[in-house]
């Protein structure tokens, strides 16, 4: 069945409860909501108009207009590392942003998928100390414009350290240390709720929320709604995605044509399960198969996001 909904659905997808950004810009149907080839594919783009839209800043990189756009879930194992690593790709090679992947979890996965070495010191949590700098233990990665912080080990005690100084905006201060530096901050956040998650949404301009396709999604992220609003009051933007859609079983199909019909969908896919056996973006080895379409067609959403509220 076709998805096309209303666009007033979108408003659905992007939840603005803090109303930090206007709304994104008004289009007659929106790149997810395509119809289902049922093969845990997202149908190919028909609306051609996005998805050719060429949105590269052939202005040039205009640093000083940073974002932070943080993924981030509740859930663990749902896909935010492997959107991190290709979201960021996409910023950097194709947008031509300076980007820098902020790698914030012990686990270190972002810079394994990106094939870089793990690094012997243990000095990633330094950072978040008083005279951190996080310039020191940036690395340049072998894709243009793309910087990565990796995690390491020391991670472990974030949470605590961070409770311990109680600066509710370290990360938030760190970014802005970047401004000059990178246009774009991708954060790979831990599944954690707690001072890391409070520190995550006051750095962040956008929060992309990765969920498995189940009922108890919906729980997630009324959980974090909550959350959200009993900590912070106004919060970014917020967009939920299906994570590892697969349109061949009926219970997915199901939630997508219903309740979680607002949201974009990244296919369940072995192109995109590759990129942690080559430990490289889907957009260097398998650009033009749907699965890595849909992830662009998502990293455009993310960007028209982000350049309207800039521009706003
Ligand atoms: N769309 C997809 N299709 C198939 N496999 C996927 C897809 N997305 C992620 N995976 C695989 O699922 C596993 C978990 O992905 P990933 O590590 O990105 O999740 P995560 O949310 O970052 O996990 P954690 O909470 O442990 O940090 C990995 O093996 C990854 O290759
Ligand atoms: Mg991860």
């Amino acid at each position: 069945m076709a998805l096309l909904v209303a666009q007033d659905g979108l408003d659905e997808a992007w939840d603005d409860a803090g109303g930090l950004s206007p709304p994104l810009p008004r289009v007659k149907r929106w790149p997810w909501q395509l119809p289902d080839l049922g093969q845990g594919g997202i149908a190919g783009c028909d609306s051609d108009k996005i998805c050719q839209t060429d949105h590269r800043d052939h202005s040039g990189d205009s640093l000083g207009k940073m974002s932070v756009i943080a993924v981030y879930s509740t859930k663990g194992g749902v896909g935010k590392t492997t959107l991190s690593v290709d979201l960021a790709w996409r910023s950097a090679v194709l947008g031509g942003h300076k980007t820098l992947l902020w790698d914030l979890d012990v686990q270190g996965g972002a810079g394994y998928l990106l094939g870089e070495d793990e690094q012997p010191r243990l000095r990633a949590a330094g950072v978040f100390h008083r005279e951190g700098r996080p310039d020191q233990l940036i690395c340049e990665t072998a894709y243009p414009n793309l910087s990565l912080l990796s995690a390491d080990d020391s991670l472990r005690s974030l949470q605590l350290h961070l409770a311990r100084i109680g600066q509710k905006r370290r990360l938030a201060n760190l970014t802005n240390m970047l401004r000059g530096r990178y246009s774009r901050i991708i954060l790979d956040c831990p599944p954690l709720l707690g001072e890391v998650s409070d520190q995550i949404i006051a750095a962040a301009d956008v929060l992309i929320v990765p969920l498995p396709v189940s009922p108890l999604s919906f729980r997630a992220l009324d959980t974090l709604r909550r959350e959200l609003k009993r900590e912070h009051g106004r919060h970014p933007p917020l967009l939920p995605v299906l994570s590892m859609y697969d349109g061949r079983r009926k219970a997915h199909r199901d939630l997508r044509e219903g309740e979680m019909a607002p949201y974009p969908a990244i296919p369940w896919s072995s192109a995109i399960e590759q990129t942690a056996f080559r430990r490289a973006p889907i957009g260097t080895f398998a650009p033009h198969a749907e699965p890595a379409q849909a992830l662009d067609r998502l990293w455009r959403v993310i960007e028209a996001k982000v350049q309207g509220a800039r521009a706003a």
